[in-house]
């Protein structure tokens, strides 16, 4: 048997036998492989719940003193893939990501293999030349030709970035005497991420001077709110260096009204930065991205392409329209003479970002946009907006079932309605039900002090058929609980 060639397949299959055979790495990595076909392959149960006291007894976490076979690294690693949730399948509706690009998985792979960090030319030659292609693309579709841009570890990361280009030019000396960020106050909607808030402690300006400007009935923040709250501000001494809108809000979907906002902005000299993490992906399609008019009037802009474009995580660009407000926040060019080299300060990116060492993460977007071209994005947020539209209409058309926000992307958010049972119960368990049957995996939120279930189109996995077992699985989960649960 050891003198033969042994296929992964095979080898697999021994493992499962108990076999005792050595593997070599070649082996090892084949088997790897082998079961990562089978999970890409496997259209079974989205996560086999356990809670953590179960999981963990069943987990072997030890980690010895003495090395370990690659069998048994192989019986870990079937272990991992047993109890992840898969979130490779149709049931994955939950955060705003899902599904696999195998083209961009292919990527990630090569990221690894390759194990380079992004910070100079030297030690990353054609990651820097494919990741400033990807960035010169992407900042074509926000509207900022001379600008610049980097890859950060997600879209909270480019907010507070956004924040930081805001703040250097509101006072251009600060970065180096440091600031002053008593009377410093950013702008954002109340339904804006909690990125943001995060981003107020980090930068300095503390949590109480990120001050949320009402939205309206879309979910979207009023430009004629902000214009007040910025005069109400400024009379009381407060400085207003940022407004961060959102294209996409997190619960809802919204996208603010760039244009307006914008304007009142302009009119009063104050950075706008655009949190698009979820909502950027628009710009790809002909018939949305309208969604995202005014982003070029903005300043600056983050965009995961790990969320809808279905990119593995992380994948998230941070764009800046002033390329020198970006580079001089980065600035680091006196202490770091161990690293950087070169004179020609612009192909090495390190300049233009806050981390030194930096994964590669523009390679797998490169690849997959190569694949897919402008058009297949195009189509892909397209069919998104199509089944967030078939299962909008289903909802909205099922006696027991309510849209509880109008909706503008894919998110869809909604509740089971009930006139025996307090609703926000019941769709709390009802959520909890549809995981544990490990058949659909939603969010939940809080609307107007309803319990509401979230779900996203955001994973190609995703079909007309998927959305109609959603429905039915809900409506049969909610008479199950109006049964089961104490009648008010
Ligand atoms: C609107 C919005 N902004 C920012 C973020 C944070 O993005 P990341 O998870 O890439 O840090 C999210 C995450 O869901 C989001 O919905």
């Amino acid at each position: 048997m050891c003198g033969l060639k042994i296929q992964s397949r095979r080898i697999i299959r021994l493992i499962w036998l108990d076999c005792d055979i050595s593997m070599d790495e070649m082996q090892f990595l084949e088997s790897v492989y082998e079961l990562a076909v089978s999970y890409l392959e496997d259209k079974g149960t989205l996560v086999d719940y356990q809670n953590f006291d179960s999981l963990e007894k069943i987990t072997d976490t030890k980690l010895q003193v003495g090395p370990m076979p690659y069998e048994e690294i192989l019986q870990d690693i079937q272990h991992y893939l047993k109890y992840c949730v898969r979130t490779n399948q149709s049931g994955f509706m939950n955060p705003l990501w899902g599904g696999i690009n195998t083209v961009a998985l292919a990527g990630e792979f090569l990221t690894s293999l390759t194990n380079t960090s992004m910070y100079t030319f030297e030690l990353a030659p054609i990651g820097t030349v494919i990741e400033k292609s990807i960035i010169s693309k992407m900042l074509g579709y926000v509207g900022y030709p001379d600008g610049a841009g980097t890859f950060t570890t997600g879209g909270s990361n480019g907010n507070m970035l956004g924040m930081l280009c805001a703040r250097l030019k509101n006072n251009p000396v600060g970065m180096q005497t440091g600031y002053d960020n008593r009377n410093l106050v950013a702008l954002v909607s109340e339904e804006s991420h909690y990125s943001v808030v995060m981003a107020g402690n980090v930068i300095g300006i503390g949590k109480e001077n990120i001050i949320s400007i009402k939205s309206d009935q879309f979910g979207r923040m009023r430009a004629d709110a902000l214009a007040e709250e910025i005069q109400y501000l400024k009379a009381e001494g407060k400085e207003v260096f940022c407004v961060v809108a959102t294209s996409g809000t997190t619960v809802k979907g919204s996208f603010d009204p760039l244009k307006e906002l914008a304007e009142v902005c302009f009119r009063e000299n104050i950075w706008l930065h655009v949190d698009a993490a979820w909502g950027g992906s628009a710009l790809l399609s002909s018939k949305h991205t309208h969604l995202m008019d005014g982003i070029d009037l903005a300043d600056s802009v983050c965009w995961d392409a790990h969320k809808m474009m279905g990119i593995p995580l992380i994948c998230s660009s941070f764009l800046v329209k002033d390329e020198s407000i970006l580079a001089r926040v980065c600035n680091h060019t006196k202490s770091a003479h161990y690293l950087f080299q070169s004179e020609d300060r612009t192909n090495d990116l390190g300049h233009y970002s806050l981390q030194c060492g930096r994964r590669n993460d523009a390679l797998k977007l490169f690849l997959a946009w190569r694949q897919k071209g402008d058009e297949g994005w195009s189509k892909l947020i397209d069919s998104y907006m199509e089944s967030a539209d078939y299962i909008e209409s289903k909802i909205s058309h099922h006696p027991r079932l309510e849209l509880v926000s109008p909706r503008e992307w894919t998110n869809i958010c909604f509740r089971y309605t009930s006139e025996v049972i307090d609703e926000n119960t019941l769709n709390k368990e009802l959520r909890k039900r549809l995981m544990q049957n490990g058949s659909f995996m939603v969010s939940k939120a809080m609307i107007d002090g309803m319990y509401i279930i979230r779900l996203v189109i955001s994973n190609p996995e995703i079909t007309l058929s998927s959305l109609d077992h959603f429905i039915e699985e809900v409506v049969r989960l909610g008479e199950e609980i109006e049964k089961e649960l104490p009648h008010r």
